[in-house]
């Protein structure tokens, strides 16, 4: 079982920010990333399309073996959490849970949350937040633009920084000292969020919370590996060029290797 390695999903690029701090926390061990980048994005879908597509990306992940799900997708994690756990008898974990943890921290518990549509629609955040925090205040606003800018390579873009200004007018106004980044592409603009929020403004990334979780599951249920040096494979859905060229930028250095799958 120890042996097995990590299965990470998301529905394209963005969760290889994850994928980077699992490698970072947990050196030795097997990742396996999936990007659905045939059916990306999820953000714009149904929850009942979203919950498919997750279940059959984490079914090609398991049929490998592997002996931990991360779902590195926000989408993902707000909607199709518990069909996922329910599915698999493996600890199946997601980002949401991760990044409220962090969230709370907040000082004047004025909480700004931004996301995919998808995402915001479900209250998923608001919900993990106010369990660790009840009389925490909540503003959110689904950003779907951010994810084509990031996907540009315009994360640092005047563009960026003018999208940026006009979807979170009604969070600066609320005077939030905290922002959860509630895509896995939003760490991307993190300079440009930075410029618009005012440096005070604390912004939560999930994937180092994620990593987190996944070394004291690890822990807590013997599933370490003990030897360095692990492996890491790549696939995809679509053709592997784009994701090889975008993914460079959320992944912090080459992509190697990336083959092409069919799921589902
Ligand atoms: N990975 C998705 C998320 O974190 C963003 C891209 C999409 O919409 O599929 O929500």
């Amino acid at each position: 079982m120890r042996h097995r390695g990590i299965g990470i999903f998301d529905s394209g690029v963005g969760g290889l920010t994850v994928f980077k701090e699992i490698a970072a926390v947990l050196p030795g061990e097997n990742l396996i990333y999936l990007g659905d980048t045939a059916r990306v994005p999820y953000g714009t879908k149904s929850d009942v399309t979203v919950q498919r597509y997750a279940l059959e990306a984490a079914e090609f992940l398991v049929d490998r073996g592997v002996k931990l799900l991360v779902v590195a997708c926000n989408t993902a994690s707000a909607v199709a959490l518990p069909a996922l756990r329910q599915r698999f008898q493996i600890p199946v974990v997601g980002v949401i849970e991760p990044g409220a943890r962090k969230a709370v921290l907040s000082r004047n518990r004025r909480i700004g949350v931004v996301g995919t549509e998808a995402t915001i629609n479900s209250g998923r955040y608001p919900d993990a937040i106010k369990a660790l925090l009840p009389d925490a205040q909540i503003f959110s606003t689904a950003c779907p633009l951010f994810v084509p800018l990031a996907e540009e390579g315009w994360a640092d873009h005047e563009i960026a920084r003018l999208t940026a200004c006009e979807y979170l007018k009604d969070i600066i106004a609320a005077r939030v000292d905290t922002l959860v980044l509630g895509c896995t592409h939003y760490p991307l603009l993190r300079k440009t969020l930075k410029k618009v929020l005012g440096g005070e403004v604390m912004l939560v990334d999930s994937a180092e919370e994620t990593a987190k979780s996944v070394q004291q599951i690890f822990v807590q249920q013997g599933l370490a590996h003990p030897a360095h040096g692990g492996q890491r494979e790549f696939f995809v859905t679509d053709v592997p060029t784009r994701f090889e060229r975008v993914g460079r930028a959320f992944l912090g250095s080459d992509l190697a290797h990336v083959q092409q799958v069919q799921i589902g």
